[in-house]
C-alpha cells in the first residue's frame, strides 16, 4: 500500500488582542474547519460552531461521554480519544461516538449469589471473546481490556475490578470489538460485586454510618438547613481544612464530630 502525505496548512493570525493564534485544519464528519492548534477536540468543535447537548459531560476525562475516533492522513490506524482531553492534530478526520448501544443485564447487586460463574451468568457473551486485543488498543484510558475480559471468563471478579478501575464507560472498546462484547458493563458489574460482596468492610466507615443512623448529626444538620446561602458560604470558606500534605497526627480543633 502506498501511503500519501497531505501537506498540512497552518496559518498564524492575530487574535482580537495582540496574541498570535495558530490555526490548523481539522475535519469533523467530513467537513473542514480551521481551529486554534492548542484546543482540545471538544473546544475546537465548539470553536467551529458545534453545540454539545449530548456527547459531553464532565469535560475533565471522567464521565466518558465524549468518545471520539479519528484518522490522520499519513496513517492507516483508526485512533481513539476522549474529545475533552485530546489536543487537535493538523488534518485529523474525526467523528464523535456520543453513545454506543449496550444491553445491560438486570440484577439486584445485594441479592446476587456471588461465585466464579456470576459474571458469565449475566453476560454469557463473554465466552465469544476471541482474544484479539483490539479492545486494549482502543482504550483511551490505557486499560488492559482484553486481560480483564479474560479474567471475567475465568470468573476472577477481583481481578476484573482491579484491572478495569480506570474505565470511564466511553464505549470505544465496544465499537471496535469483533465479538460484539459490552466490556464496560461486565467491568462495572465486577466492581459493584467487589465493592458490595468481596472488599473487606472498613470498620471506621461502619461506625460512622451507625452514628448517622442513630441520629447523632441530626441537630447540626437541621441548624445548617436553616441558614441562608451567604451564611453557608461563610461557613464553607472559613472551615478548618486538613493539611495539604497528609499528617497522621492531625486532628481538627473541634473534635466533637469525630
Ligand atoms: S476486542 Fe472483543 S474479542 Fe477482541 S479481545 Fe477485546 S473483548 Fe475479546
Ligand atoms: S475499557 Fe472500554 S469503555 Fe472503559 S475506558 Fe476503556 S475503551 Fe472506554
Ligand atoms: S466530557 Fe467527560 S470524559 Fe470527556
Amino acid at each position: 500500500m502506498v501511503s500519501q502525505t497531505i501537506p498540512v496548512e497552518v496559518i498564524s493570525e492575530k487574535s482580537g488582542g495582540s496574541a498570535e493564534v495558530t490555526l490548523v485544519p481539522i475535519h469533523v464528519m467530513g467537513r473542514r474547519y480551521m481551529v486554534p492548534s492548542d484546543l482540545t477536540i471538544m473546544k475546537a468543535m465548539e470553536y467551529a460552531g458545534y453545540q454539545f447537548t449530548r456527547g459531553c459531560g464532565c469535560r475533565g476525562g471522567i464521565c466518558g461521554a465524549c468518545g471520539t475516533v479519528y484518522r490522520l492522513p499519513d496513517s492507516h490506524r483508526v485512533e481513539v480519544a476522549l474529545a475533552c482531553q485530546e489536543i487537535v492534530k493538523p488534518d485529523m478526520f474525526l467523528s464523535q461516538l456520543p453513545f454506543f448501544p449496550q444491553n445491560k443485564a438486570v440484577y439486584c447487586i445485594e441479592e446476587l449469589d456471588v461465585d466464579e460463574g456470576t459474571l458469565a451468568a449475566l453476560y454469557p457473551e463473554i465466552f465469544k471473546c476471541i482474544g484479539c486485543g483490539t479492545c486494549t488498543r482502543s482504550c483511551p484510558q490505557d486499560i488492559e481490556v482484553m486481560d480483564y475480559m479474560a479474567a471475567a471468563i475465568r470468573g476472577d471478579i477481583a481481578r476484573v475490578a482491579e484491572l478495569s478501575f480506570d474505565c470511564v464507560m466511553c464505549g470505544l472498546c465496544i465499537a471496535r470489538c469483533p465479538a460484539e462484547e459490552a466490556q464496560p458493563l461486565v467491568a462495572i458489574l465486577a466492581r459493584r460485586i467487589y465493592g458490595s460482596h468481596i472488599a473487606p468492610r472498613a470498620q471506621h466507615l461502619q461506625e460512622r454510618v451507625q452514628q448517622i443512623d442513630d441520629g447523632r448529626f441530626e441537630d447540626d444538620l437541621n441548624e445548617l438547613m436553616k441558614k441562608d446561602l451567604v451564611e453557608l458560604k461563610e461557613l464553607y470558606v472559613g472551615r478548618e481544612k486538613e493539611p495539604d500534605m497528609p499528617d497522621p497526627n492531625w486532628r481538627p480543633t473541634d473534635s466533637s464530630y469525630l
